[in-house]
């Protein structure tokens, strides 16, 4: 069975699909700067696995570092999560996103390259289908995203597509991830933001445990069953285990593909907000406020190519999603 590198390995999606992919007799590398993970991380997987995992703490701006990395381990695929993600900071701080998103997919492509390893799976973000298609999203819809953070989604994806056209050696998955929640069902692992939290889920978390005072929901005039925006969560568990079909898809299939990951059914905030009522036992407060500029109604996956090219689909419902991520903050 092949090794893979997971770049990002000890954050949120990448600790979960390092734990998944280990279950399924893969050999994995972490590679992470710790700049949005605690080093604690890699000992959780190690524990949950039972197997000790190599872990590199290392920037993939500095390509030396990402060099010594091929040199240590015969890597044969690799799951590039490493990133920055807020949307908003994206937009405060745009020259810091396309710097650090853009060169850090170049490096590890680059020494990829230099060592002979052609497959990748990259993290795209339904961020890239922007503000003027139809619900359900396919993947041959036209991409714009509305921020820095969605474009540097879809310049990377460019990029990969290029790479692909110019060397057919390459085998590219870009997975598009809808809203992933919810942790691995131990506790151990789970999406534990610095600071205020920037999603929704563990922002309305946090409230439920009493660490913030309310949950600010944004728009409640929506074109929605009940005013507030829709969006597909999808348990980080399932996200994982379609990472683990990815990688397998890859050793037998060439090309450049996109690929949604999602449940393909909307949930709303308020829904949201009930499901963690449920979980945690109590009321949680929350207001109605203004709708935030570019943000969108309604926004959740069509998963038939999913279905179809990888045989995955999610399976865990918000109900537990909710349970999860309520547990894993109490550990
Ligand atoms: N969580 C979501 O809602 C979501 C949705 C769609 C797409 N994604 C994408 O999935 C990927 C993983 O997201 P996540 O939620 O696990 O985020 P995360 O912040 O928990 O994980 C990213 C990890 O990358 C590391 N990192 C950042 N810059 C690095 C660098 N230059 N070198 C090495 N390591 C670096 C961080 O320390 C962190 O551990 C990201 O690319 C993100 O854009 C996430």
């Amino acid at each position: 069975m092949s090794t893979v590198l997971i770049t990002g390995g000890a954050g949120y999606i990448g600790s979960h699909t390092a734990v998944c992919l280990l279950r399924a007799g893969y050999s994995v590398v972490l590679l992470d700067n710790l700049s949005n993970a605690e080093r604690q991380t890699v000992s959780h997987i190690e524990a949950l696995s039972g197997q000790a995992v190599p872990f590199h703490e290392a920037d993939l701006l500095d390509k030396e570092a990402v060099r010594a990395v091929f040199r240590a381990h015969k890597i044969d695929a690799v799951i590039h999560f490493a990133g920055l993600k807020a949307v908003g900071e994206s937009v405060a701080q745009p020259l810091r996103y396309y710097h650090v998103n853009l060169l850090a997919t170049l490096h590890l492509c680059e020494v990829m390259d230099e060592f002979d390893c052609r497959t990748l799976v990259f993290s795209s973000s339904a961020a890239v289908y922007g503000l003027n298609n139809r619900v359900p999203f396919t993947e041959e819809m036209p991409t714009g995203a509305t921020n820095p953070y969605g474009r540097t989604k879809i310049m990377q994806e460019q990029m990969l597509r290029d790479l692909h056209t110019a060397d057919s050696r390459w085998r590219v998955l870009l997975l598009r991830y809808f809203n992933p929640i919810g942790a691995h069902e131990s506790g151990l692992l789970g999406e534990n933001p610095r600071g205020v939290p920037n999603n929704l889920l563990p922002y309305v978390i946090r409230v439920a445990a009493g660490q913030l005072d309310r949950v600010h929901v944004f728009g409640g005039d929506y074109d929605t069953p009940d005013g507030t925006g829709v969006r597909d969560y999808i348990h980080v568990m399932d996200l994982a285990e379609g990472h683990v079909a990815a990688v397998s898809w890859l050793e037998t299939h060439a090309g450049v593909e996109a690929v949604n990951l999602g449940t393909g059914h909307g949930s709303s905030v308020l829904e949201i907000i009930h499901a963690v009522e449920a979980a945690c036992g109590h009321e949680i407060p929350y207001v109605i406020d203004p709708r935030r500029p570019g943000d969108i109604a309604a926004c959740w996956a069509d998963t038939e190519k999913a279905r179809r090219l990888l045989g995955w689909q999610a399976a865990r419902s918000l109900e537990q999603m909710c349970r999860d991520s309520w547990n894993s903050l109490q550990k």
